[in-house]
């Protein structure tokens, strides 16, 4: 039997190459060998402001995303978070084994209180419990993700040690785990494009929230990638001294999505201090390009078929129930909360 594990994505409309590189294409690579559950998180999606009306085309279009890129529905599992309530009840369930001190000092929410000050939810304090709910629910050993969900993980890796420490089972084997444990610590998977950068502010990682000139979106038409790649940041030219952040995310880039002799070559160059960065640009928009256009003409092709995504959404979901239903019950009985 293939191991389980659980990851999402928050719908935001438009996924762009971090996720793919830092998530979905792990999710690809290891769609063989464990069986993925990925969630379209809408329940984490609300917690900051947003519109409404917004929020089924922006989960329509990852459902879109997900299957573009190469997920397929007959190896692995794709569920709406809020379709598996499941989620948000064993969400409530940690939350009585998770110290507010712990959720207080995670570096995005710090962040997030922050920017918003007063306006600071109880569900952006909660996000990282429920993030542990989607993962436990599942089991999951591991969870490919990019580097800034490591806190997450780290912090989902406590409350499992927590919950196993507080309701481990008398009965040792009954579910499997020699310890008596109920669910594994899950381990973060982290893929070589973990950590993709902004290309206009190269100092932070790339992210929808930094407007559209910074990412390259899986969507994105090839003229809108060239376009976008002009205008990236690298560094005024040869020069002694460190590689510039720009200049090192190109770099990155060009490893992840084109040839080692294109890669040996531009770097070359760069040693010598004759570089162009335009002529490196171009190559790497070609390869991206070529890269990119398969998922491109799939997510043209699928977007006419709403139907069929709906299918794949709503009966992953209902999978994904039965899997959640059984642990949910497991969790509650370790806790004394199964009365008949
Ligand atoms: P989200 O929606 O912000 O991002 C989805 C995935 O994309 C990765 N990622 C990146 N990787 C490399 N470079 C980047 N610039 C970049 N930007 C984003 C993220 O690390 C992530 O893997 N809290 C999560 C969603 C979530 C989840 C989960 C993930 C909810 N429950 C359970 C795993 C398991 C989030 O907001 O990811």
């Amino acid at each position: 039997m293939r191991q389980r594990y659980f990851s999402g994505i928050q719908p935001t409309g438009e996924l762009h190459i971090g996720n793919y590189l830092g998530a979905i294409k792990s999710w690809i690579e290891l769609q063989d060998s464990f069986e993925g559950i990925f969630g379209i998180v809408d329940y984490h999606a609300i917690t900051e402001p947003y519109k409404p009306e917004d929020m089924p085309k922006r989960v329509f279009d990852t459902a879109l995303d997900y299957l573009a890129a190469g997920l397929d529905p007959n190896k692995s599992i794709l569920l709406i978070q809020s379709f598996v309530p499941e989620h948000t009840e064993m969400a409530w369930l940690l939350s009585s084994v998770t110290p507010v001190s712990w959720v207080e000092r995670v570096p995005t929410y710090k962040e997030k209180a922050r920017q918003l000050k007063t306006q600071v939810n109880m569900g952006l304090l909660s996000y990282p419990v429920l993030m542990a709910a989607d993962i436990v629910l599942y089991k999951s050993t591991i969870v490919p993700v990019g580097e800034d969900q490591l806190p997450h993980l780290e912090l989902t890796r406590e409350i499992v040690r927590s919950f196993n420490s507080k309701y481990r089972s008398k009965y040792g084997y009954k579910y499997g785990s020699k310890s008596g444990d109920i669910f594994p610590e899950p381990q973060a998977y982290l893929a070589g494009g973990s950590r993709i950068m902004s290309l206009t502010e190269p100092m932070k990682k790339m992210s929808k929230s930094l407007g559209a000139h910074n990412y390259i979106a899986l969507a994105d038409p090839p003229d809108v990638i060239r376009k976008k790649l002009a205008k990236a940041v690298t560094d005024i030219g040869p020069g002694g001294g460190e590689m510039s952040p720009g200049t090192k995310n190109l770099f990155q880039l060009m490893s992840l999505f084109s040839s080692k002799e294109t890669c040996d070559h531009f770097k070359q160059l760069y040693d010598e201090g004759n570089i162009r960065y335009s002529d490196m640009k171009q190559k790497l928009a070609d390869d991206i390009i070529s890269d990119l256009g398969p998922i491109r003409d799939r997510r043209l092709a699928l977007s006419l078929r709403p139907e069929y995504i709906r299918k794949v959404l709503i009966e992953g979901s209902n999978r994904a129930r039965e899997i959640a239903r059984q642990t949910l019950h497991e969790a509650k009985e370790r806790m004394g909360l199964t009365y008949f």
